[in-house]
């Protein structure tokens, strides 16, 4: 089955192309086409994500996405199509509000012919709103005119099952059947939580961030620093260069609710005794990678701890960590070296380099396994929606 997906919930736009099959031991997944445009350059002078920005230019970068990444699958074929005016119209006034998408979008579709795809994925929350309306209104816009079922993605899904993939070769992809149940850490820009996955695609929230999420953390502690956004990956390269120096950390730093009796997050409580203990001061270049660095090792640890004890509460065989933040190399370092020795029988899985951010390729996984259960989205009922869970709480 082909997917074709689509991403827009928050600074990528991104547009895959991805066959699935029934393999021995789990699902294959072939890259036929990837198309990523990140619009970091654009919000750093910012210093943020803004949601109107981010929306102008995914409106504005959807239709060449879409081009490459067809041209890549080779299914851009040149063969002349005529769209019959009531679809042109709907169209219209699907795209009405996304400047001259609708014109790109109709020029192109005249152009080519319909490519060979089984269903249109789209991420449909969490996310910035008006961001994800683009891709929602874009990806029923292509449903319509070439006749194609859509199917509505939790980014959050996309985040845990893209950490599942084993690399087999170039653009081959393995997903392995992973024992259940499997706890999915769950790290980005706007998220922090801990699922379970009990059956298959089913949820429950085990826990979460009561305030900052963990790479908006990051972000604002760099900030502070006067670091670039985004600040994840700054803080990293200046933490890594004070532990290569090593000697002793000036700077302590609490680690909230480490103790609590619950697997819930709270990171604004950090950020703040980072600012409290930076304010009104200039930190020289040692003085922010010893921050950098007591930043990095509290988050580490309670992202650690708070696992530790979900494992413990859920009696986990599997881990996958997600989103923004697995691309940390220390936080990742902490899980591959501690749990085998904690948890021996969890297994850990961690995102390919190239998928720890926001992309297409995980949202058409997640478009694959809910069209391979016949959960298609009818138009009328697809909508966008900024705060979608992935499971609720029980308790
Ligand atoms: O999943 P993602 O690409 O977008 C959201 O859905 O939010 O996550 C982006 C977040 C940003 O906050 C960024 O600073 C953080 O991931 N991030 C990192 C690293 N690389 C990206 N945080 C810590 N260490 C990194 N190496
Ligand atoms: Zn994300």
């Amino acid at each position: 089955m082909r997917i074709l997906a689509i991403e827009t919930s928050c600074d990528e736009t991104a547009i895959a192309i991805v066959e699935g099959t029934v393999a021995e031991g789990g699902t294959s997944f072939t890259i036929l086409g990837n198309a990523l445009l990140s619009q970091i350059e654009v919000h750093r002078e910012y210093g943020g994500v803004y949601p109107m920005l981010a929306k102008r230019e995914h409106a504005k970068n959807l239709v060449p996405l879409l081009s490459a990444a067809l041209e890549e699958a080779e299914m851009l074929r040149k063969d002349l199509q005529s769209i019959p005016a009531d679809i042109e119209s709907a169209l219209g006034t699907l795209l009405e509000r996304e400047g001259d998408l609708a014109g790109a979008l109709l020029a192109m579709l005249r152009e080519y012919g319909v490519p060979d795809i089984d269903a249109i994925a789209v991420t449909a929350g969490p996310g910035l709103e008006p961001a994800l309306w683009v891709g929602v209104n874009f990806a029923k816009a292509l449903a319509l005119v070439w006749h194609k079922p859509l199917i509505s993605v939790n980014h959050m899904e996309g985040h845990l099952l893209a950490a599942l993939l084993q690399e087999q070769e170039a653009n081959a992809y393995l997903l392995p059947e992973t024992s259940l149940p499997l706890l999915g850490l769950l790290i980005s820009g706007g998220h922090t939580e801990i699922v379970e996955m009990t059956d298959w695609l089913e949820y429950r929230l085990v826990g979460q961030t009561r305030d900052d999420a963990v790479g908006e953390a990051f972000d604002k502690v760099a900030r502070m620093l006067a670091l670039p956004y985004p600040g994840g990956p700054e803080i990293s390269r200046l933490a890594e260069r004070a532990r290569e120096r090593g000697g002793a950390n000036p700077f302590t730093l609490p680690r909230p609710m480490l103790t609590s009796d619950s697997c819930d997050f709270s990171f604004s409580g950090l950020k703040t005794a980072v600012l409290y203990l930076v304010k009104d001061k200039e930190l020289d270049e040692t003085e922010k990678e010893d921050m950098a660095l007591a930043f990095e090792e509290a988050v580490a640890d309670v992202l650690y701890a708070k696992t530790v004890r979900a494992i413990e509460e859920t009696g986990a065989l599997s881990l996958a960590i997600g989103g923004g933040v697995s691309a940390n190399a220390y936080i990742k370092r902490v899980f591959s070296e501690k749990l085998p020795a904690d948890h021996p029988e969890v297994s850990l899985s961690i995102p390919v380099p190239f998928l720890t951010g926001d992309n297409a390729i995980m949202i058409a996984l997640a478009g694959y396994f809910r069209a391979k259960r016949g959960e298609f989205a009818d138009a009328d009922g697809l909508i966008a929606d900024g705060n979608r869970a992935l499971g609720t709480r029980l308790k």
